[in-house]
């Protein structure tokens, strides 16, 4: 009895010896992920930010994001918001990863040459980093003396691959003004969806209760990432992307800013991103999807880094019937219905389209809305018959008459699949 009873008190404290090593690896295999030095977690003083836009103590510099860059020379660049007159110097206080040891470097400032006469844009600064260490957090500071404690501290994002990449991301930068354009918002993702998308970055800066649960489903559904963008806290903004036709501090919600942020966030988790606002669709034309369309056209030009395709105006205010769709249960949504929409306006004299973009984003290194400013590859202008942007919104040309718009129903093309998704999507939203 004794033996059996040794036995087993011997094999439990082996069972609990042999349970316990798996435990603690397991452990410390959980927490080496947790250990990875973040801005709250790190050695490192300073204030922890995450905040998508931080104002310095100037009120004159609003930090959005430092990013690893190891594309020309090992720096960390910033994406920041600059009152042009005011900000001649900053500095990159790099915080080593053990040590907690301080090396400051002096960034160089790169401003970005589409302004569009607004005080405030978007600058670039680019702090050379440490020749042997590798910094995983910076603070940033008007100066090189100070007191760290009270300086925000940033995490050095895209210094390590994170997450599996998609292969399409949309880039929408800034829904303003308590948007509620349920209709049209839902059918463009589904359009989306059925192009290719993997993921929507929305930078929010407000929308309806309605659009909240909306957007709430699909968060759910792993679609969109919200970005919360609270510009109009820290500075007056302009409606409209010229300082002249809306003299305020920043153009348009700062969407040039949300742009350049959202290619380097989604630089190494996404293989493209689409530049394009919520009520415009790069619609493919000779293909069915986006992902046959960049396969040829990126065989077509391998050196190609930025993809242009010409914007088409198809105005909310021009009407097209759609009896044949099995849609009557749209009718109580709020919105745009866009298969209402299949007529265009024609190009003008003396007039080039807008082009939106789809980019390869580890090739852009500045991003305007219409073109990119600087990128390590070539610019390729697609033609019409592969692609076209379907943009419906307010006339540009709204005195012309009706025969001299043109009808054009690539839309109608994805009728089945689109209106069983919007419906089904409808449905479980439950408006
Ligand atoms: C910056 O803005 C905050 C909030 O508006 C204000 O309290 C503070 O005095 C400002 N600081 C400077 C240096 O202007
Ligand atoms: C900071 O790093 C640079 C580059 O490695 C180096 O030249 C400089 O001496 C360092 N400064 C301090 C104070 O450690
Ligand atoms: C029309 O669409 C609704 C869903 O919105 C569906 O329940 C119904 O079966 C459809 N009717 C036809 C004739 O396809
Ligand atoms: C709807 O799409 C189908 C193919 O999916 C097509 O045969 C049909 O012509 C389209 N309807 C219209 C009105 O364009
Ligand atoms: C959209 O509709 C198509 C065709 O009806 C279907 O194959 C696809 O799975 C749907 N997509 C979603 C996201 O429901």
């Amino acid at each position: 009895m004794t033996c059996c009873w040794t036995k087993s008190v011997l094999m439990v404290t082996i069972c609990s010896a042999i349970f316990m090593s798996i435990m603690t690896l397991s452990f410390l295999q959980n927490t080496k992920f947790s250990f990875m030095p973040t801005a709250k977690n790190s050695i490192c003083r300073g204030i922890p930010t995450d905040n998508t836009i931080t104002p310095l103590k100037d009120n004159r510099t609003f930090i959005i994001a430092p990013y690893f860059d190891h594309r020309k020379n090992k720096v960390t660049r910033v994406i920041a918001i600059v009152h042009h007159n005011d900000v001649k110097e900053l500095y990159c206080w790099f915080c080593h990863p053990s040590s907690g040891d301080v090396n400051i470097s002096k960034s160089k400032i790169d401003v970005h040459s589409d302004r569009f006469d607004f005080p405030y844009f978007v600058m670039d600064l680019h702090c050379p980093e440490p020749e042997d260490w590798e910094p995983r957090c910076v603070s940033i500071h008007w100066s090189s003396y100070g007191d760290i404690n009270h300086l925000p501290l940033f995490e050095i994002k895209n210094r390590e691959p994170e997450g599996s990449p998609v292969e399409f991301t949309v880039c929408i930068s800034t829904m303003f003004g308590e948007y509620n354009n349920i209709l049209q918002f839902v059918q463009s993702m589904e359009m989306y969806r059925i192009l290719g998308v993997g993921r929507v970055v929305i930078y929010k800066n407000s929308c309806s209760p309605l659009m909240e649960k909306v957007l709430g489903f699909y968060i759910a559904e792993g679609v969109v990432e919200i970005i919360p963008w609270p510009i109009d806290s820290y500075l007056k903004v302009s409606s409209y992307w010229h300082h002249s036709m809306d003299p305020k501090d920043i153009g348009y919600y700062g969407q040039i800013t949300a742009l350049n942020d959202c290619v380097y966030r989604n630089m190494y988790k996404s293989k493209y991103v689409l530049l394009n606002d919520v009520d415009e669709i790069i619609l493919p034309i000779k293909y069915k999807d986006w992902k046959t369309m960049m396969q040829n056209l990126q065989e077509q030009h391998p050196g190609a880094a930025v993809f242009l395709f010409e914007n088409h105006i198809f105005p909310k205010t021009v009407f097209t019937p759609t009896d044949m769709f099995n849609i009557s249960s749209w009718s109580a949504v709020p919105g745009v219905n866009i298969l209402s929409h299949v007529i265009q306006e024609p190009d003008r004299k003396n007039f080039f389209n807008a082009r939106k973009m789809i980019v390869d984003p580890r090739k852009v290194v500045q991003t305007s809305v219409h073109s990119i400013l600087h990128a390590y590859g070539d610019n390729i202008y697609v033609s019409m018959d592969v692609a076209l942007v379907y943009h419906c919104r307010v006339p540009l040309q709204a005195n012309l008459p009706r025969e001299s718009l043109i009808k054009d129903t690539t839309l109608w093309r994805y009728n089945v699949s689109l209106i069983g998704n919007v419906s089904k999507v409808l449905q479980q939203i439950t408006l």
